[in-house]
């Protein structure tokens, strides 16, 4: 918070030699109770350097420590507390949010450097899972939060395009498929003819050897396998497309599983001069054992290449292409030891880049406690699920504002809203629940909430034709605002923290406090009261409106100005 890098400056003066402002800072506290003021230092460790007790220093600092951001600095045991001066530091905020605008909270972390971020990535003929969903909304947000750092992010999809699953899909095809019938409804129908093989072959067991026949002639280059598998992909990405484009994210790269065909070979032979390939049954592996973790399979007895030979290519690819200050992929807990394995071995490979890679994790969605599936037939259908949403967003406004215009797209804007935001609020590495009902309420930690919010404070702007915010602001002093100017300069750190956790949910609960305490404003303040103070009131209106909708844009979230 603005003040808090001031105090710690101030008592890095008064502790010369033995503390530097930096050293302050991580020690500085933000106090629990109003009384106690907005910022306090313990003086424990200062007291050991100087061998006195704690309490005196503080009495000794708090006389010291002088500023006109500061309304007073007092001693309250081994502590010095600070308040701050309300109306000073109020006033120095919103104009600078007032002239920051939406680029408030921006940082220069990443100082232009790349960063890739592999992230949705579903499996082609098969339903885009709730797995990828998540995987979608987090690395969309982090992907947005990682530009707010000045990073460039990188988005690709690295779709699940190819593996053995094909050969079998082709042999399933070739016996009982019907072109027009999956021109129809592409994925249900390939899903049927994949889930139909696998009834089948543990009957007939020819059918394994043909799919893995087909897939052999597919990695060779076998026209009629090629043929089909592109038309599988072709149906499948546009399917995928229009959820994309309900969810309003895009990708720089498609570059999936399959582009990385042509370029195995090479990372093969490297793991071969390297010596680290052996064989085990037949198959070439790389051990791992030094670190007791399973080996990473590279090249079956068949000769069919395999998920981690792929990945180790992209990884590989991706570094020569990009010179990536980090590459992070979003993939479900699940995979945890895959990537494990991927990175260890890029790493035995020489690759001082790979400890540049980060696989951020989630958990599982869950519906009544249980994990949502798309396997055996209870397939969830993603795009009916955000289709859903959406409707259900339309009814409740049509109750709670019938003459709305725009009343659709505000409909899909909360309607998604709702259902990203249900994901955002949940550290990504637990588990979240997913209940249409509950995530769509308009009170409580939910996404239409904080749109709701912002909504309202647009409405008060709309209402007040005569603040122009180039009026001279004045600043505020009173409890409620100062509530609200406290959460606001917060928001530029925790911007910072979420970046260094990867948890968009830092941006999520902060979005919910702040609008937390704006709504107590609103409930205490008369507003619009013609006095002298009306615009500085409007101004922080306006200004929780910008930081509400800048940290709903980088959650992915539009933010309605009615609805
Ligand atoms: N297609 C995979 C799946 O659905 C996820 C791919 C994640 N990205 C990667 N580079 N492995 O399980």
């Amino acid at each position: 918070m603005k003040g808090k890098q001031l105090f710690a400056k101030k008592i890095a003066e008064e502790t010369i030699g033995v503390l530097t402002e930096d050293e302050v800072l991580e020690k500085v506290e933000f106090p629990k109770y109003q009384e106690q003021g907005d910022l306090a230092f313990p003086c424990f460790e200062l007291a050991k350097v100087y061998k006195k007790n704690p309490a005196s220093i503080a009495t000794e600092l708090a006389t010291k420590t002088k500023s006109s951001y500061f309304s007073k600095v007092v001693s309250e045991g081994p502590y010095v507390n600070c308040f701050l001066n309300k109306k000073h530091v109020s006033k120095e905020v919103l104009a600078e949010i007032l002239t920051k605008k939406e680029a408030y909270g921006s940082l220069t972390i990443g100082q232009g450097e790349k960063v890739t971020i592999d992230f949705s990535s579903p499996n082609i003929a098969k339903p885009f899972s709730m797995g990828h969903l998540r995987s979608t909304v987090i690395g969309n947000a982090y992907a947005n939060i990682l530009e707010k750092c000045g990073y460039k992010a990188i988005r690709i999809n690295h779709l699940g395009d190819w593996g053995t699953q094909f050969g079998k899909l082709i042999t399933a095809y070739h016996r009982w498929g019907n072109e027009q019938i999956v021109r129809q409804d592409p994925i249900k129908e390939l899903l049927k003819l994949y889930v139909r093989f696998h009834e089948e072959a543990e009957v007939d067991s020819m059918l394994e050897v043909e799919g893995r026949l087909w897939f052999r002639k597919l990695e060779q280059g076998d026209k009629k396998a090629l043929e089909l598998w592109q038309w599988f992909r072709e149906v499948s990405l546009d399917e995928f497309k229009g959820i994309y484009k309900l969810l309003n994210v895009t990708f720089d790269s498609y570059s999936g599983e399959a582009f990385y065909n042509d370029k195995m070979e090479e990372t093969i032979q490297l793991l071969k001069r390297e010596g680290l390939l052996s064989t085990s049954q037949g198959a070439e592996i790389v051990s791992l054992e030094e670190h007791s973790l399973p080996p990473c399979l590279i090249r079956k007895s068949d000769g069919a290449t395999l998920y981690a030979t792929r990945d180790l290519t992209a990884a590989i690819y991706r570094h020569k292409k990009y010179q990536f200050a980090k590459s992070v992929y979003v993939v479900g807990q699940e995979q945890s030891l895959h990537f494990q394995q991927i990175f260890l071995v890029l790493r035995k490979l020489g690759f001082n880049w790979a400890s540049q890679l980060e696989h951020l994790p989630f958990g599982f969605i869950l519906q009544n406690g249980k994990k949502m599936s798309t396997r055996k037939g209870k397939v969830v259908l993603l795009e009916n699920v955000l289709r859903e949403a959406i409707a259900m967003a339309e009814k409740s406004i049509e109750e709670k504002n019938p003459t709305l215009q725009n009343k659709s797209k505000v409909a899909h804007d909360v309607g998604i809203g709702a259902i990203i935001f249900q994901d955002l609020k949940t550290d990504p590495q637990h588990s979240v629940e997913f209940s249409l009902e509950s995530m769509l309420r308009f009170e409580g930690a939910t996404g239409p909430y904080v749109q709701y919010t912002h909504a309202r404070a647009c409405s008060i702007l709309r209402k007040s034709n005569r603040y122009k915010n180039s009026e001279s602001l004045d600043g505020l002093s009173d409890e409620p605002s100062w509530s609200v100017v406290k959460k606001l300069t917060d928001f530029p750190s925790k911007v910072q923290e979420s970046y260094e956790q990867a948890k968009p949910s830092e941006i999520a609960t902060y979005l919910l406090s702040l609008c937390r305490e704006f709504n107590k404003y609103y409930a205490h303040c008369k507003i619009l009261h013609e006095d002298n103070q009306l615009a500085s009131r409007l101004a922080l209106v306006e200004c929780a409106a910008i930081v509400i909708k800048e940290g709903l844009r980088l959650l992915g979230m539009q933010a309605p100005s009615e609805m």
